[in-house]
Formats: structure tokens, C-alpha cells, sequence
């Protein structure tokens, strides 16, 4: 597989910074999108372009399922199902063990603040208010639809890795969804996907010896749906940055 640096690696110039910027200050997490069809050869470029995404020692360690017609309208129905059956049933939940804790059990005050503005942003911006709960889990279930994207991508990592692949997964994440900003796409990554990890292993394929990562919303986004005039905002670069010059 190693091969020699394309010269063109080395000799490039990036004429248009702000291009490259902007596919990336333009990415948000979209949670509307229109039914229309995505190109097959589109979502095979960002996938491909998506490769040169680094990882350790360049282990490559990720699998990306793409689901589209009847295949991902079969993932949505029996995710949505087992979605609603733990909503009336929490103790269901345990039937669907997650690979990973994407988020603390114990959450620090300063993210446990942030994680608190975005969720009441986002339903206070839907008209959600703290005690409906059946609206709640009705705009969550937007999740197992892919938010009505036409293609869903369910990214798996072999058991076997450590930590450091899901660092290498972050990265390859992040290219999937600039090179889908740069063709006048829109993503939603969501790791809302894990609750259901073994049910969405079965219907798409993927072994034991493959850990669920999360799922990623790809589509062009719908323009009309107040969801996505959202903006989760962001702390400034001096707020963590650490200066040492001397
Ligand atoms: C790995 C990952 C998983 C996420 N999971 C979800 C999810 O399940 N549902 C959702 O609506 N948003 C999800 N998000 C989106 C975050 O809420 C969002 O990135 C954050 O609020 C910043 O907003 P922005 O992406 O619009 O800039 C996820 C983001 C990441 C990186």
C-alpha cells in the first residue's frame, strides 16, 4: 500500500483559503434535510477524498456501512420501534448495551453547562418545553430517521483497537463531512445511534468484532425547517488556548 508522495502533495498551494475554510466554519449539524437522492458517485468521492484522513501508524480503522432505500428504511423502522418500546419501557434499554460511553456518567459543571444550553436551544428553539416529554421523544426519534436524510452512514471500528482509533475516527469523520460541505451537502453526526448498538449491528451487516461508532446524517439540508437555523455557538480559540513563548 505505501506508495511515494504525490508531488503534488508537496507542491500544492491552497489559492483559496477561505474556500477551505468556509467548507469547514459552514458545517453545522443538520436536522432537516430534503428526501432528495444523493448521487451514488458524490458520496463515493467523499469517501474517497475522506481516505486521506491520518491515522496511527495508518491504521485506517474505519468501516462505514451506507444505507439508502429499502436498506435504510429497514435500519429506521426497527430502531424507531425498539425506540418506542424503551420510551413506554425504560427497563428495554438494557437490551440494547451500548460499545462505548461516548459521554461521562459523571458530568464536569462547565460541560454539563454546555450540554445544558444546547439541548434547551434546540427544543426551546422548537417550542419544547422541559416537561413534554412526548415531544421530546418524538423530535429525538428525528435521530432514527436520519432527520429525514436520504443516506445514513453507520461507522464501525474493529473491537481489537484502543482508544487511539476512535481519535483516528474523529478525523475521518470530520473530512466525510468538509468534502460533503464542499459539494453542497449537509451531515448531521449522531451518536444518538449508539443506544441501539446490536440492533443496528444485525440489520446492517456488521459482526461482533465490529464496534459501533455512530451514525452520520448525509443529505442536502431542507432551507424551510426552523431546526436548522440553530446555532450551537462556540467558546473563542483564547479561551483554551495556552500560550508558552519563553
Ligand atoms: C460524534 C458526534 C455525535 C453526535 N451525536 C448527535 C446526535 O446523536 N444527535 C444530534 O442531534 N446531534 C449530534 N451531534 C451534534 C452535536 O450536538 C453538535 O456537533 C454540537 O452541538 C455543535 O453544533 P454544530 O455541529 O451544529 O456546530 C453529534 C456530534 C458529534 C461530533
Amino acid at each position: 500500500m505505501p506508495t511515494r508522495v504525490n508531488p503534488s502533495q508537496v507542491a500544492t498551494v491552497i489559492s483559496d483559503p477561505k474556500s477551505v475554510d468556509l467548507a469547514i466554519t459552514s458545517r453545522f449539524s443538520a436536522r432537516a434535510f430534503l428526501p432528495n437522492p444523493v448521487d451514488r458517485s458524490l458520496i463515493e468521492e467523499i469517501l474517497q477524498v475522506a481516505t486521506r484522513a491520518p491515522s496511527g501508524v495508518n491504521t485506517q480503522p474505519w468501516k462505514v456501512y451506507v444505507l439508502q432505500g429499502a436498506a435504510r428504511d429497514r435500519l429506521v423502522a426497527r430502531v424507531c420501534a425498539a425506540h418506542d418500546l424503551v420510551y413506554r419501557d425504560p427497563e428495554r434499554a438494557k437490551d440494547f448495551p451500548r460499545d462505548y460511553d461516548y459521554y461521562p456518567l459523571q458530568w464536569p459543571p462547565v460541560y454539563l453547562e454546555r450540554r445544558r444550553e444546547n439541548g434547551w436551544g434546540l427544543y426551546g428553539l422548537l417550542g419544547i418545553g422541559k416537561g413534554d416529554k412526548d415531544k421530546m421523544h418524538q423530535q429525538h426519534q428525528k435521530n432514527y430517521r436520519f432527520f429525514g436524510a436520504p443516506v445514513g452512514l453507520i461507522c464501525t471500528v474493529d473491537r481489537a483497537l484502543a482508544a487511539g482509533s476512535l481519535v483516528d475516527y474523529g478525523m475521518f469523520l470530520q473530512c466525510i463531512m468538509i468534502a460533503a460541505r464542499a459539494r453542497g451537502l449537509h451531515t448531521c453526526p449522531q451518536a444518538a445511534w449508539n443506544d441501539f448498538a446490536p440492533l443496528v449491528r444485525e440489520e446492517v451487516g456488521a459482526t461482533d468484532q465490529e464496534s459501533l461508532v455512530c451514525g452520520v446524517s448525509l443529505g442536502y439540508l431542507d432551507p424551510h425547517d426552523p431546526v436548522n437555523t440553530f446555532d450551537a455557538g462556540r467558546v473563542d480559540a483564547q479561551s483554551f488556548t495556552v500560550w508558552r513563548d519563553s
